[in-house]
């Protein structure tokens, strides 16, 4: 008989050095307090609580407007959202603190997504360094630069995970990957918060959007999302789940309905799985006006319908919508929700303000002079171009022409995005500001000496049909040594209500790509974008491709760096670049199905017309050494089922320069009660080889690692053989077996 083993999924917390686990316990002096203010609020002042605007000011006058004055003094407003700067926040925080009557302190929250002021390479980039360690430290950096401006709390990180590139927010997460989106929530959220949340500097952090928003259909935004409980389980909720057990405070419930139910009404996600499964101490925050919309999405009929739907569903906090301070109140009073289910929203905010030290110190975050001294301090300009350095993918070197000397003749820099500033910052860049980028243009520039002669050359607009410059832009590279061309898509092109139906460059950029590669000179392609796009063609035309995305402040800089080889390209896809829009959706962790595609047999999976296999296969980045793999062994070739397996291989750099390489470790499990993916990362590590140095990469397989939903949606082990394959990328490994008894 099978025998198999029920993991119990441990809640417990676990401390460790890089990060405190808030939320994970509760502190009796705080629930004590909460209890006793509770005990005095009226209903009014207690929805009032779960009651987020936005704003606050009239922005011709600067003055705050009437309406909120009013409502702050009546205490019926908990949060803002978008109110930016020390003194701003301060003017609102004094009347919600010193002329209410119980004179409970506002939280103040802001999208501070990948930097405040310092602007960071976007998520989907930062994800492309498999890098947590500098990516907590940037979220650390964008946590202190927006503390110092009033702010106390981040809509961030964003963890949904994203099959689809035609979904405009891929640029706002970890890619395709629950594992590595997990690795990388866990850090953002350590990064925000900090070691404790009293101190000045801690933001609140806040994982969205819950749940399977990047499941939208056809990858449009917003759009309806039919997953399973296992795919959700499996794929979509372990980022969220790896951010509640880093100690995150708040959750976001998402836009998109789930076979059926909005997530803003959805009891199960919000209560069972999130409170029940996973104890969760935190609050849930509703998107803009998510609760408002299930009225769009016909689960209700009325404003007071939707509202009750939330509130008992387990969303906490109502942004914007504005339903929970106006029609909860006679809901309420009506029995539609009871004193219980508003008693305990109330509790869950209050905890967090308390956590924050809000309640002591109302204006912790209020400090112009912080706000003065705090932003684009040379340390975070430089955590900002090694970061935007190890996310930059080498995806192609023919003739090895990477990297650039510098001691060419003449170099020509083309394309529209070449001395750009604007859109490198990439969406959701919070206070970031156009004159704070660095161009290509002026990276290279300081890069190389007065000797080397530029000719800079447009080329062609991101958009539209005009190709006036290309004779131009031949004429300049045919002179030229060689040629940098610099194109992609603007950063309003991805992000929120960004979704695109074509996934090639846009404009005639791809023609300028064609016609430049005529000349015959040596041409490297940088391509800076928010999703992967289908590059076939331009890989074809060029020498050399490096998916740039879109990577903040020092984008010239880092960019400069990997051409002329002052750092060593070490980024990896974080996400499956398909050859032709009619494969999306192509991830790398897919089923085997009953016919696996086999180029020379019809009945079998895949197209007439395109192959099966991506463009560059998630987890792929190449570097100017080479690493050698040797040696797969393990610690053991049978273990039993609650023991663990270590996985050891050699890495050797046999090229001549130093390098970073992300070593990879996939598992498969063979045979199993339900489907399993043919291949699942299960671990990573970041090695630094010197040339013709030896490394060897450890990994430790859990038995949490080796489990899965069986067919009654229990986590299980189950007997039998497991194939675990080492590598550079989610293609290219070694390989080798062992048995679970
Ligand atoms: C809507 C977006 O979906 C969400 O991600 C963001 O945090 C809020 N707007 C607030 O700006």
């Amino acid at each position: 008989m099978r025998k198999i083993l029920l993991l119990i999924v441990a809640t417990a917390a676990c401390f460790t050095a890089s990060g405190a686990q808030h939320f994970r316990s509760l502190d009796p002096l705080i629930e004590w307090r909460i209890d006793s203010l509770i005990s005095l609020m009226t209903l009014e002042e207690k929805l009032g609580q779960l009651n987020q605007r936005v704003g606050g000011y009239d922005h011709s006058t600067g003055t705050i407007r009437p309406d909120d004055a009013r409502m702050l003094r009546e205490g019926r407003v908990g949060s803002y959202l978008g109110v930016v700067g020390a003194e701003r926040t301060r003017r609102l925080q004094k009347i919600a603190v010193e002329e209410s009557r119980l004179g409970i302190p506002l939280i103040f929250g802001l999208d501070v997504i990948h930097g405040f002021r310092t602007t960071f390479p976007i998520p989907l980039a930062e994800a492309a360094t498999w890098n947590p360690e500098l990516v907590q430290q940037a979220a650390r950096a964008a946590a202190r630069e927006a503390t110092a401006a009033g702010i106390h709390w981040t809509f961030a990180p964003m963890v949904d995970i994203a099959r689809d590139p035609r979904w405009g927010r891929i640029a706002e997460g970890a890619g395709e990957d629950p594992y590595l989106g997990a690795v990388m929530a866990t850090a953002k959220v350590r990064g925000f918060q900090g070691e404790l949340l009293r101190d000045s500097t801690a933001l609140l952090a806040c994982a969205k959007h819950f749940a399977a928003y990047g499941g939208a259909e056809a990858g449009r935004d917003y759009n309806t999302v039919d997953v399973s409980e296992r795919t959700l389980r499996e794929i979509y909720l372990p980022p969220f789940k790896a951010a509640v057990e880093a100690g995150v405070g708040t959750l976001m419930s998402s836009f998109n309905e789930i076979a059926g139910v909005p997530s803003s009404g959805n009891r199960w996600l919000m209560t069972d799985v999130l409170r029940g499964e996973w104890t969760f101490n935190g609050f849930v925050v509703s998107d803009w006006e998510a609760i408002l919309e299930m009225i769009n999405h016909r689960v209700g009929a009325t404003r007071t319908d939707v509202g009750v739907l939330a509130l008992n569903a387990g969303v906490d906090m109502d942004m914007v919508s504005g339903i929970y301070a106006n029609e909860m109140v006679q809901a309420a009073r009506a029995g539609l929700v009871t004193e219980h289910i508003v008693n305990q929203a109330v509790r869950r905010v209050l905890r967090a303000k308390f956590a924050l030290g809000l309640f002591d110190h109302p204006y912790r975050n209020c400090d112009t002079l912080r706000e003065r001294t705090e932003m684009l301090k040379p340390e975070y300009l430089a955590l900002a171009r090694k970061l935007a350095q190890q996310a930059i993918v080498l995806l192609q070197n023919k003739r090895r022409v990477l990297p650039l000397s510098k001691n060419l003749k003449r170099l020509a820099l083309i394309g529209p995005l070449v001395d750009d500033r604007r859109e490198p910052k990439g969406p959701w860049a919070a206070e970031g500001r156009p004159e704070d980028v660095v161009t290509v243009l002026e990276g290279v520039r300081t890069k190389l000496g007065p000797d080397v002669r530029l000719e800079v050359v447009k080329g062609c607009e991101i958009v539209g049909d005009s190709g006036v410059a290309f004779g131009r832009a031949v004429r300049a590279a045919q002179a030229a040594d060689a040629v940098i061309v610099v194109v992609g898509e603007r950063e309003t092109m991805s992000g929120e209500a960004a979704s695109r139906a074509y996934l090639d460059l846009p404009g005639r950029q791809e023609e300028l790509v064609r016609k430049l590669a005529g000349t015959g000179r040596r041409l490297i392609v940088v391509v800076m974008s928010g999703r992967p796009l289908t590059l076939a063609s331009v890989a074809e035309q060029c020498d050399a491709l490096l998916q740039a995305w879109f990577l903040g402040s020092q984008s010239g800089n880092a960019i400069a760096d990997i051409v002329f080889g002052d750092a060593n390209p070490s980024g990896k896809l974080p996400v499956t670049f398909p050859r032709t829009l009619g494969q999306v959706p192509i991830y790398y962790n897919h089923k085997s199905t009953g016919r696996p595609p086999v180029d020379t047999l019809k009945y079998t999976s895949k197209y007439i017309d395109a192959p099966t296999t991506p463009l560059f296969p998630f987890g792929f980045g190449l570097s100017y050494t080479t690493f050698v793999y040797k040696n797969l062994r393990l610690s053991d070739s049978t273990i039993s089922m609650e023991q663990p397996v270590r996985v050891m291989v050699d890495v050797e750099n046999v090229g001549e320069r130093d390098g970073e390489e992300v070593v990879q470790m996939y598992v498969q499990d063979e045979v199993a009660s339900v489907t399993r993916p043919v291949k699942e990362l299960k671990g990573f590590r970041r090695v630094a080889l010197r040339a013709a140095e030896k490394k060897t990469a450890e990994f430790i397989l859990t038995p949490d690692d080796l489990s899965f939903y069986d067919l009654n949606m229990k986590r299980v082990i189950e007997p039998g053989w497991f194939t675990v394959m080492v590598g550079g990328s989610s293609e290219a490994f070694l390989e080798t077996r062992f048995e679970v008894r």
